[in-house]
């Protein structure tokens, strides 16, 4: 897609991080642009600033774990801006646990935020794409869909899912010659607030010391992270020139073919970070 000007995204996560970073990139592009996120008051103080900088956008409160709320997300998209070309599955959440700690709470609030949002992402709005003409999907996973770590199980499985949904669209786009593209980002460390995920879980759930040192360990990494606005120019680049991988961090790439090596070798596992 190479027109951005008049055409509408929605984003999810929108109110932080990431998501933010990448509705202001979209709005900048002028586009018109639906933020979603579960947090109101965040939520609220992004859509005034765009708007304070006259750009088109619309706020729209969204628990993306539930199909109810995306498809609400996508009525009032409609009913604003008439159509839909961008959406960018974004929102996302982590929680860190041994096999044996994690609640079923834990994977399905891992997992409905993670990945059933991009399943009723890509359901609602693909459609509502075709029915525009034109148009891209962007999922955000992240390299944890690519190469697993220890203590965020659920999070591995929801991006590894994330992954494998965005390559399925992806094969079935370019086998009907689509007009519409669609892009997987498997972000390394970002500065943004995901180690406080936990601000936004709706049932509380007791801390655990696999999460405390899972958070103290990861905050670093992602205070030392990539600038969220480096990773949207990433997406509005990808988007345009329609490019499937958006892999932020080209050292990734060697962690991927150790990955290789040790499957050629059986008996060898490779760990990302840093391991
Ligand atoms: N920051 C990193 O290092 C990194 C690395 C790889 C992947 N990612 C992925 O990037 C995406 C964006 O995260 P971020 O790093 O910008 O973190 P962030 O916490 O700054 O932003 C995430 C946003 O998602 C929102 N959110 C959480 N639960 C929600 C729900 N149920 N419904 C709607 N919105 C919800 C939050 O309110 C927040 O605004 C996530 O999918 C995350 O897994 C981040």
């Amino acid at each position: 897609m190479d027109e951005f000007e008049g055409r509408v995204a929605v984003v999810t996560g929108a109110a932080s991080g990431i998501g933010l970073a990448t509705a202001t990139r979209f709005a900048q592009e002028g586009m018109r642009v639906v933020l979603a996120d579960i947090e109101r008051d965040s939520l609220e103080a992004a859509v005034s600033k765009l708007q304070g900088q006259g750009h088109e956008v619309l706020g729209v409160p969204t628990d993306v774990s539930q199909w109810d709320a995306i498809q609400h997300l996508a009525d009032q998209t409609l009913r604003a801006f008439g159509q839909v070309n961008v959406v960018h599955n974004n929102a996302g959440v982590v929680r860190a646990g041994r096999m044996e700690e994690l609640s079923l709470a834990d994977w399905e609030w891992v997992l409905g935020v993670d990945l059933w949002s991009v399943i009723y992402g890509v359901k609602t709005f693909l459609p509502l794409i075709r029915e525009a003409g034109e148009g891209h999907i962007v999922n955000t996973a992240s390299s944890s869909g690519l190469q697993s770590a220890p203590d965020i199980g659920p999070y591995n499985v929801a991006k590894f899912g994330v992954v494998a949904l965005s390559e399925t669209l992806q094969f079935e786009l370019i086998a009907e010659d689509s007009p519409i593209g669609a892009s997987v980002l498997c972000p390394g460390a970002v500065a943004t607030r995901i180690t406080e995920s936990e601000r936004n879980r709706p049932d509380a759930a007791a801390d655990t010391e696999t999460n405390q040192r899972f958070r103290s360990f990861a905050s670093k990494l992602v205070g030392e992270g990539l600038s969220p606005e480096s990773v949207a120019e990433q997406v509005v680049h990808a988007v345009r020139a329609r490019e499937f991988w958006i892999l932020t961090h080209a050292d990734w790439i060697d962690v991927l073919r150790k990955r290789v090596e040790g499957m050629e070798d059986g008996r060898k596992l490779v760990m990302g970070f840093g391991g």
